[in-house]
């Protein structure tokens, strides 16, 4: 059995999708978030409990996003639809990440956050990711899409090196690279070799 016959039922049954229901469902990791923080299950250090949690979640919005152009391609799930919901709510989780570090981690005191910056050099790998995502959020709508034309595919080719310094960013912020690290590492450069792989004439 192929796997378009394989995927057709499902691709069938997510036409029936709307796509509100994605950015609701994109909602519920936040209710998460603010569950565990309001129920005391959040972690001993509440600030970093929140901060992790929301950066944990941007990453899996962000490579769930990459993965939607191989999933059509290889797997014959077609979610391309979604996609536009998912980067959206890829973009609003790091900046709620990057939110939580300002508010939280640093209480808003400017000074105490450059110096944190000097003292965390892979800060500035994460705000290079969340500076390069802010253009593809704003022309994420159809009205850039036809007034950009071929060059709103070129801009949203950011898409790559944002999400690689996000990457880079969450492995450098530990001390060792754990196995779930190596793994996010592992399924980041196995699409990126799919997208950027020579094509055959
Ligand atoms: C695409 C952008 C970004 C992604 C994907 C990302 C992702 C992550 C992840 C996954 C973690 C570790 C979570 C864990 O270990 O459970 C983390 C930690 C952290 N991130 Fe980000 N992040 C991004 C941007 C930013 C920005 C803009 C800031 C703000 C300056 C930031 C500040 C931090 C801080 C302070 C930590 C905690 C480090 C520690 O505990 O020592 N991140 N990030």
């Amino acid at each position: 059995m192929s796997t378009a016959s394989l995927s057709a039922p499902l691709n069938t049954a997510l036409r029936r999708v709307p796509t509100w229901l994605v950015y609701l469902a994109g909602l519920i990791p936040l209710g998460w978030v603010i569950w565990l923080t309001l129920s005391g299950g959040i972690g001993v250090d509440p600030v970093k409990g929140i901060e992790h949690r929301l950066g944990k979640i941007a990453l899996w919005f962000l490579i769930g996003g990459l993965a939607i152009t191989p999933a059509r391609r290889f797997l014959s799930l077609n979610l391309i639809r979604y996609r536009r919901a998912v980067g959206l709510l890829a973009f609003f989780y790091v900046a709620l990440h990057l939110v939580a570090w300002a508010v939280l981690d640093m209480g808003m005191l400017w000074a105490q956050a450059a110096s944190d910056l000097i003292k965390r050099p892979y800060l500035f790998f994460g705000i290079s990711a969340f500076v390069l995502l802010i253009p593809l959020a704003l022309t994420s709508n159809n009205a850039s899409i036809r007034k950009l034309g071929a060059n709103w595919r070129r801009l949203h080719w950011l898409v790559y090196p944002a999400v690689g310094l996000g990457v880079i960013h969450y492995l450098w912020q530990m001390k060792v690279i754990s196995l779930q690290g190596w793994v996010w590492l592992a399924v980041f450069s196995a699409l990126i070799a799919v997208r950027f792989r020579p094509r055959r004439r």
